[in-house]
């Protein structure tokens, strides 16, 4: 998936999930434009939706059912070294082995570990260098840049399939206009031959993407412009009826949000260069 979008200049979304509806949505609205995606599962939605043999045969059942034909992956999003584990086992097609805290040295002896687990079963493997601000899963963390050198080592000595280098974009809203060091994504994307991964991609102004992707980005993760829209349309809902009570009208008021942000940023990515 992420080799093409290298290739071809687009990004492949991740679009972040957290329950059976919005898997849905993301499914469907992919489908119909028929781009691939990738759904991203923290371990704090892994935990609410119940687990990931849970969400493993969710996802899988719904491919079926709805007749979905896109390629679809299913992938860990920061995970500590027993939750890829975990995710392998139940089914996941990739993983973030997240050790990015760790020092360098570190870093390289867990994800390396993660990596020996994961290729033999065909989990594709994304590692983190440098860290990415802001808050996810209610753990708010301090910004860290990524450096070249360290990224070509850790690439080097691990062989992992991604490298999300953290340089300036945070999770949650910006306070601001994003900051992204593009001179050290090129110099980055100049001496690795693997997809890098641009992480915090809500509210990112539409120019910086398109140079981002330029820069070698070539899978994108969204989660909380998806959260945004839909709580906003189920707000607006709520106070127009007060007197519903069907939650499928309820959680279902925000099905037309997040299929029309999924349209927006399908087609500033460009996704549908696939074709
Ligand atoms: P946002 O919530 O800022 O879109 O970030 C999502 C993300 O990077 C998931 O790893």
């Amino acid at each position: 998936m992420l080799l093409d979008a290298k290739k071809n200049k687009y990004a492949v979304p991740q679009f972040n999930i957290n329950n059976l509806e919005w898997t849905k949505y993301i499914l469907e609205e992919c489908q119909e434009h028929g781009v691939p995606v990738i759904l991203g599962v923290s371990e704090g939605a892994a935990r609410y939706m119940g687990g990931y043999n849970i969400i493993s045969s969710m996802v899988n059942s719904m491919i079926k059912d709805l007749k979905i034909t896109i390629p679809v992956c299913l992938h860990l999003d920061h995970g500590s070294y027993d939750a890829c584990f975990e995710a392998i086992d139940a089914g996941f097609s990739s993983v973030m082995i997240d050790a990015s805290r760790k020092e360098l040295d570190k870093n390289i002896e867990i994800t390396k570990k993660i990596v020996e687990y994961a290729h033999p079963k065909n989990v594709s493997v994304e590692a983190e260098i440098g860290h990415i601000g802001g808050t996810e899963d209610n753990i708010t963390s301090d910004m860290f840049y990524a450096k070249v050198d360290e990224c070509e080592r850790l690439y080097k000595e691990t062989s992992i399939d991604a490298l999300a280098p953290a340089l300036g974009s945070v999770h949650g809203p910006y306070k601001g206009e994003p900051k992204l060091d593009f001179k050290t994504m090129k110099e980055i994307n100049d001496v690795l031959p693997i997809p890098l991964v641009l992480h915090g991609g809500s509210g990112i102004p539409e120019v910086q993407i398109k140079e981002a992707i330029s820069c070698g980005i070539s899978k994108i993760n969204v989660n909380t412009d998806l959260q945004i829209v839909w709580s906003k349309a189920v707000r607006e809902f709520l106070n127009d009826n007060s007197v519903v009570y069907d939650p499928r009208k309820v959680i279902g008021s925000g099905e037309s949000a997040i299929k029309d942000k999924i349209d927006e940023l399908i087609s500033i990515f460009g996704t549908e260069k696939v074709k």
